[in-house]
């Protein structure tokens, strides 16, 4: 995989240690698009492990985070939210902006668990790493995947351009929503596609993460929550504490497990699911 390190050495230098979440100016928005045009072998590189990986790999989350780090690769952004020990994998691959202890339990609950969703959302894709990698475990699990809709402030990136192309002749279709999950052409979106499974990444304000719920929780039979465990994001860790709550029709389950070098509560990936929708031994409620 091409990391970082590679392309600072070019004219074209992309810094993402002050890169806003949101609100690129043109001259960003083509900085980052020359950055990932770059790269994007990284998804035929990643899209190619992980189809060779062994079912046996699903059964332990230490094998699964290995997976996370060697083949799915990490964000370079916020990076004091990540172990130091993880530095030789900051921006690496598909640029996950995850925990990967964390992404990796994630993953395997939704191997067993997300085998009836035929379709995906994930509101706040951003370089599209984690949709890509959700989508892929969607693909192996579920027969009758076929649509997942990636949705940002920001232009599409070519991350998801590239895999859309991969997986078009496999009959899966994948949408880009640029725009705001708060509008009305996202509304209607979301009621034309009912994605089964949905993740809310956007706006992590109370009031956006909350306006994302109640319009996911719609059509949406497996919800999840990104940052519901972060020191840094006290609204939707605020948020997800009030909806395990609130949506008692619902199980949650928690993925939060931190590393013992960085002091602090960062990440934490949290799903509300109907009952009857994921398969039974994993609708008790417990923590990773
Ligand atoms: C933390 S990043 C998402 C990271 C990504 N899900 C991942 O795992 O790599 C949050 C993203 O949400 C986007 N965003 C913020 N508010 C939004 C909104 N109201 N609608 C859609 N996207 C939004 C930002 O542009 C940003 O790219």
């Amino acid at each position: 995989m091409e990391n970082k390190k590679d392309l600072l050495t070019s004219d074209n230098l992309l810094c993402f240690d002050n890169l806003p979440e949101a609100g690129f100016t043109d001259e960003l928005e083509e900085k980052v698009r020359s950055y990932f045009s770059r790269i994007t072998s990284n998804v035929d590189t990643f899209v190619s492990a992980f189809r060779a990986l062994p079912s046996s790999s699903f059964a332990s989350d230490a094998l699964m985070e290995a997976f996370v780090l060697e083949h799915i690769g990490l964000n370079n952004e916020s990076l004091g939210e990540l172990a130091p020990e993880l530095k030789d994998y900051f921006g690496t691959g598909l640029h996950i902006w995850q925990n990967p202890r964390q992404f990796a339990a994630y993953l395997r609950w939704l191997a067993q668990n997300a085998v009836d969703c035929a379709s995906y959302l994930e509101i706040g894709s951003r370089w599209g790493g984690t949709f890509i990698a959700t989508c892929e475990v969607l693909r192996r699990v579920c027969p009758t995947f076929k649509r997942a809709v990636a949705a940002d402030l920001i232009r599409e990136t070519p991350f998801i351009e590239r895999y859309a192309a991969i997986v078009k002749s496999e009959g899966i279709e994948i949408e880009y929503f640029k725009g705001s999950s708060t509008s009305d052409a996202f509304r209607d979106m979301v009621h034309r596609v009912k994605p089964a499974l949905s993740l809310i990444d956007g706006d992590h304000s109370l009031s956006g993460a909350l306006k994302d719920h109640i319009l996911i929780r719609q059509v949406s039979k497996i919800i999840v929550h990104h940052d519901i465990s972060s020191d840094t994001c006290p609204d939707s860790t605020l948020l997800w504490n009030s909806l395990k709550q609130l949506e008692s029709q619902m199980t949650y389950t928690e993925f939060t497990e931190q590393y013992e070098t960085l002091p602090g509560h960062y990440f934490g990936i949290g799903v509300l699911a109907r009952a009857g929708e994921a398969a039974a031994p994993a609708l008790r409620p417990h923590k990773t």
